[in-house]
């Protein structure tokens, strides 16, 4: 393995993490890159978690960490919540996969209904790749058509129709991805996010089923989406009769307990949800109205059915989960206190790096905070800003691996965990949390500059 980290960097990472080392050498041999998700992927070796709780997780050489991935965004309650445990607990007693229909699939739907304003009807997946799946083939069904809209730096999972274009360059307008054949790009079309004109320019020309987008942006927030551009998106899908999917696998739950739909107060037509839904466990629906899902149902008023098996679909574990966390989030603390600390941690984070002279800058909106490092441009003026005037093209940008696989890594000799340059905070986190985040932080950019990484 190439080595990408500095002599101190790396004899210190190995001292701290030898458990994990040893574990590493090991993955190899039977996962490509060691790992079971690409994001997971980090040199010298990724660090091995054993127990968790709350905000932390505590890795098999005993370390405690600070977490900020957060079950990937799915644990807006914390690690293990006792609610949820103890949902799980009693119903992997009672029956795991009864392979029928079960009362608790009726009660985890109806907690979806009453937070999720466009949930008419909804069918459970098992992931959020499988909801935007589902959501755009029911689109095709009703609809006739063939054509997809997407925006450039929208992740929407990695099937193959929407995996193009989700990650930088996006100039170029080549989406052509590995494995991936010009008969399914041919059907997507992608516009720059937050340019209505284009997006009325695509729907006239394309007559797509249907336009997708993620309910604040580009991988959640990295390129925000506000209220008045979603809003536009809303009336002018309505006008051109366009099927509109809002995304919200990662807002729903989160941004509010309605999700960025009840922040923003915009209906979709359809909305597809995961993550925070089925409490820490896999899970995934796409919700909508009555009628376009009515496409699932045998006869049906489109006169096609929408084939739509699946082994885990209503999962009573991940229902008896999900249950369990979508009661806590009803009571809406969990997102006032993940979206106050989320403040707390950009300012934090700002304050620092003015402090230090150090050519980053902070910023995100509700529970998420995004660390832009080599940023030349004015400083914030206030939580609200955006860095580079919300440019695609300079915020989703490729950082230099070494640098990211050596800021996570300094970062860990700290205890803390980021997803890459990302937070996503939680209820479970505390000011303490991230008070102590910002010294780790502090330290972890003295050890970049000792080792001549950065400035
Ligand atoms: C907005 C969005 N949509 C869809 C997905 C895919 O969800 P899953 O990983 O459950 O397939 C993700 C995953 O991070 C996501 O962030």
């Amino acid at each position: 393995m190439s080595q990408t980290l500095t002599r101190p960097l790396a004899t210190a990472y190995r001292e701290k993490f030898p458990g994990s080392a040893r574990l590493a050498e090991t993955g190899r041999q039977v996962f490509p890159d060691g790992v079971t998700h690409d994001g997971r992927f980090l040199k010298p070796f990724p660090v091995y978690i054993e127990t968790a709780a709350g905000s932390k997780k505590y890795d098999v050489d005993g370390n405690e960490i600070i977490d900020y991935w957060m079950g990937h965004g799915s644990l807006l309650l914390g690690h293990s919540h006792p609610a949820v445990v103890a949902a799980v607990q009693k119903q992997v007693a009672r029956a795991t996969h009864p392979g029928a229909c079960h009362e608790l699939e009726i009660d985890w739907a109806h907690r979806v209904q009453k937070l999720i304003r466009s949930a008419e009807k909804m069918r459970f997946v098992n992931s959020g790749t499988e909801a935007t799946l589902m959501a755009l083939r029911i689109s095709r069904i009703v609809t006739g058509r063939r054509k997809v809209l997407k925006f450039a730096g929208h992740f929407h999972g990695w099937h193959d129709l929407l995996i193009p274009a989700a990650d930088p360059p996006y100039d170029t307008g080549d989406y052509s991805m590995p494995g991936i054949t010009t008969g399914v790009l041919n059907d997507l079309v992608v516009v720059p996010p937050n340019d209505l004109a284009a997006v009325e320019r695509a729907l006239v020309e394309h007559q797509p089923a249907c336009v997708i987008f993620e309910g604040t942006g580009g991988h959640w927030g990295l390129v925000p989406m506000r209220g008045e551009f979603i809003r536009g998106l809303r009336e002018l899908t309505a006008r051109h009769n366009v099927i509109l999917i809002m995304d919200e696998v990662i807002t729903g739950f989160r941004v509010a307990p309605g999700g960025a739909q009840e922040y923003y107060d915009v209906t979709p037509d359809m909305t597809t949800l995961a993550k925070i839904l089925a409490g820490g466990l896999p899970g995934g629906c796409l919700a909508g109205r009555a009628d376009l899902m009515s496409a699932l149902e045998v006869d049906n008023r489109w006169g096609k059915k929408m084939k739509h098996p699946g082994t885990y679909n209503g999962n009573p574990l991940s229902a008896a989960a999900g249950v369990a966390a979508l009661d806590v989030v009803a009571t809406g603390e969990p997102c006032r206190i993940a979206n106050e600390l989320g403040r707390r941690l950009r300012t934090g984070l700002n304050e620092l790096f003015a402090h230090k002279q150090v050519d980053w800058v902070c910023f995100g909106e509700f529970s998420g905070a995004t660390i832009v490092p080599e940023y030349t441009g004015p400083r914030p003026d206030s939580d609200d800003w955006i860095p580079y005037g919300n440019s695609v093209e300079k915020l989703d940008r490729k950082i230099d691996p070494k640098l990211s696989h050596a800021f996570r890594c300094a970062l860990l000799l700290g205890g803390v965990d980021f997803f890459g340059w990302r937070a996503m905070l939680s209820g479970a986190h505390t000011a303490a949390d991230v008070d102590r985040t910002v010294v780790a932080i502090s330290e972890a950019i003295d050890l970049l500059r000792a080792d001549g990484l950065i400035r």
